[in-house]
């Protein structure tokens, strides 16, 4: 499947997607990163590895709709079949996320449907929660709500920052995607080609 890939910053999950996609024996391949900001640091990863990326600021759009408008047709052009958000850091409209429906996913740095949104790890820290993890998921209407596609866990160990604990559950984000968007994408090839 054609894999376009929406971030906002630094992109180290987006960069095991684009390591996977480079097995001729992965179900997606890379064809397109999009990022709302232009400076990303992850557009240029993206170049390296011989990926089209295109900035797509937000800030030049009257709405949020029009944004979505405007990156729907680049994803179309490109004729992109399953979109993985990857740190990419707007709400999507319901237009949008219906648009995409079953084929666009999310991954997020909470055991959903624990914290959903910003702050996770503070917030699984400030529980006292003995673990914390990462999951990815189907994107629908609700933020972070989707159907979950696959999770990992690990330890919150004592002395734990924020920092400490997202750095601990990242290791396990990069392991993780790649293997969700497989997943995802034995799901998508089910159904009829769009
Ligand atoms: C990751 O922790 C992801 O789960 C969250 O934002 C972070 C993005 O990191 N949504 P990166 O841009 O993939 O390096």
């Amino acid at each position: 499947l054609r894999l376009g890939i929406l971030i906002s910053g630094r992109g180290s999950n987006m960069e095991q997607l684009l390591k996977a996609a480079q097995d001729a024996d992965y179900p997606a391949e890379a064809v397109l990163v999009l990022s709302n900001k232009a400076n990303a640091p992850g557009l240029e990863t993206a170049a390296a590895f011989g990926v089209p990326g295109q900035a797509i600021p937000h800030s030049d759009f009257a709405d949020r709709e029009a944004f979505e408008r405007a990156m729907d047709e680049v994803l179309r052009d490109n004729r992109v079949e399953v979109i993985a958000l990857a740190g990419f850091m707007r709400v999507l409209t319901p237009w949008f996320v219906s648009r995409w429906a079953g084929r666009m996913i999310n991954i997020h740095p909470s055991l959903l449907p624990k914290y959903p949104g910003l702050d996770t790890h503070k917030r699984a820290i400030d529980t006292g929660d003995s673990e914390a993890g990462c999951s990815v998921h189907w994107v629908s209407k609700g933020v972070d709500e989707g159907g979950v596609i696959a999770q990992a866990r690990v330890p919150i160990l004592a002395g734990d920052t924020p920092d400490t604990l997202a750095d601990r559950v990242l290791v396990e984000e990069h392991k993780l995607y790649p293997r969700a968007l497989a997943l995802a994408c034995e799901e998508i090839m089910k159904k009829p080609r769009r």
